[in-house]
């Protein structure tokens, strides 16, 4: 068997080669459908596919059939799948429901919208005869188009270099141009990708979320994820935070790209877990790129302003091993903990408001979260990990403003880390390539005592079969 450098067991990723953003998220008869960007030829991102899985618990994924192969309009960049329960589309024939899949044909710089479609539960695709569907208005962005259902109507919403357009559908064919958004809100450090527009629930009423991946431009560097809060009448966003705020989904350096899952009563997204500053030269094989974990969203007032909350996918089912400890030091004591490389921990600070340090170590190497109070200050800093040369942008300290640390919850595997600070209010989700056969969790007192309580969850390693 060929060998496998810092392969994931529980994050999707494919058989082999090239990964970028996941594509046609829908759910349908149990299977929740990923379909991604996939270079099957090459671990360098190359010809655009949809590479396709499915899984019914999250978790588990299986690998089907490429969906979608470049044809004579051109790559198939990122877009959107939904399962056409009422037949809009008048394409059912049996019992089963059609899925319909809307995405970026780009050819050589041009980018149009086209359709394809299955008729059995994404096992097999026909590409539209009338393609695309959506000519180019003479942009030169115009991709990653997302369908959500808005009442008795089909909506769209599709990125355009330095705003976000909105279209309507009463059939998922015919696509008519409504309004745009965002040149003069947020950050546009960058060229804006992959947005998605999310309907939440809160205590005032129905909230909505526009997404919008942007590239270069983040937090802490290249490709992060920004969005605006607002409301949605069937036609306009109206964002009601000021036009220059900046909010964040993620503040790690490899969370991208991310979009919900269609077909479900509830929203839950994935994303790519990479940045293009350094995604075609991470040290993986015989794969490059993977998903991060499922993740749920939900919407909450944080000091009087609405933040994204993410919850991940529950992993537990996958537990070998959990123990359970507390832990009192003093300053600069330090204590650790032998951890799997796949392993959940569930972390309460007793006293929110005492720096520490907290690392993730292998042999003469490690990675170190450090929460300073007196700066308002997280960080990670994976400067001190050797295999960091394949790229200059890739060892670096990352940071975030953070008041107090109440919680902790670290998804690790092989060599990824997702932080849920907060009960998820706060997100940093980060790569690391370390060669050792088991990590240590390692935690150091600042100048006053630290007081936690803590759960490792050690999870099985063989799911994902080489
Ligand atoms: C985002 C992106 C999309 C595009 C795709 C191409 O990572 O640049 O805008 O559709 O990747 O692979």
């Amino acid at each position: 068997m060929e060998k496998q450098l810092y392969r994931p067991h529980f994050h999707f990723i494919p058989e082999s080669n090239w990964i970028n953003d996941p594509n046609g998220l829908c759910y349908l008869e149990g299977e929740y459908h990923l379909f991604y960007q996939h270079h099957p030829k090459s671990k360098v991102w190359g010809p655009m596919h949809w590479g396709h899985a499915v899984s019914r618990d999250l978790l588990h994924w299986e690998h089907l059939p490429i969906a979608l192969y470049p044809d004579e309009n051109g790559q198939i960049f990122s877009g959107s799948a939904v399962v056409d329960e009422e037949n809009t589309s008048g394409l059912q024939e049996g019992e089963t429901p059609v899925m319909i899949a809307l995405f970026t044909h780009h050819q050589e710089g041009h980018e149009t919208q086209s359709i394809a479609y299955s008729k059995d539960k994404g096992r097999s695709w026909t590409k539209y005869p009338h393609n695309p569907v959506i000519e180019n208005p003479g942009l030169k962005d115009f991709r990653d188009p997302k369908m959500f259902r808005y009442e008795d109507v089909w909506m769209m919403i599709l990125a355009c270099g330095d705003h976000i357009r909105f279209y309507q559908s009463e059939n998922l064919l015919d696509w008519a141009y409504v309004s745009s958004f965002g040149q003069a809100y947020g950050t546009h450090g960058g060229v804006w990708e992959c947005p998605d527009l999310i309907r939440f629930q809160t205590e005032e009423g129905g909230k909505w979320v526009l997404i919008v991946s942007i590239n270069p431009g983040g937090p802490n560097g290249g490709s992060a994820i920004q969005y605006f809060t607002g409301d949605f009448d069937g036609k306009v966003f109206h964002c009601d935070q000021p036009k220059e705020q900046v909010k964040w989904a993620d503040f790690g350096r490899d969370f991208y790209a991310a979009v919900t899952w269609s077909n479900l009563s509830y929203p839950l997204w994935i994303g790519w877990m990479s940045n293009w500053q350094y995604a075609n030269e991470v040290p993986t094989h015989p794969f490059r790129g993977s998903m991060s974990s499922p993740r749920k969203l939900s919407l909450r007032k944080v000091e009087g302003d609405y933040q994204l909350v993410q919850e991940p996918v529950d992993v537990s089912p996958l537990a070998e091993r959990t123990e359970s400890k507390s832990l009192h030091l003093v300053a600069a004591e330090t204590a650790s903990h032998k951890l799997s490389k796949q392993s959940h921990v569930i972390i309460d600070y007793e006293y929110p408001s005492v720096p520490f340090e907290l690392s993730i170590k292998g042999e003469g190497e490690k990675v170190t979260m450090k929460f300073d109070p007196s700066t308002s200050n997280f960080s990670l800093d994976r400067t001190e990990v050797k295999n960091t040369q394949f790229s200059e942008h890739f060892a670096s300290v990352d940071s975030i403003s953070l008041k107090h640390m109440e919680d902790m919850e670290l998804i690790i595997d092989e060599c990824s880390v997702e932080i849920f600070l907060n009960q998820g209010t706060i997100v940093m989700t980060e790569l690391f390539y370390m060669d050792t056969e088991l990590f240590t969790l390692e935690w150091e007192a600042g100048d006053s005592e630290i007081k936690v309580d803590y759960q490792v969850q050690e999870l099985s390693t063989a799911l994902q079969k080489a």
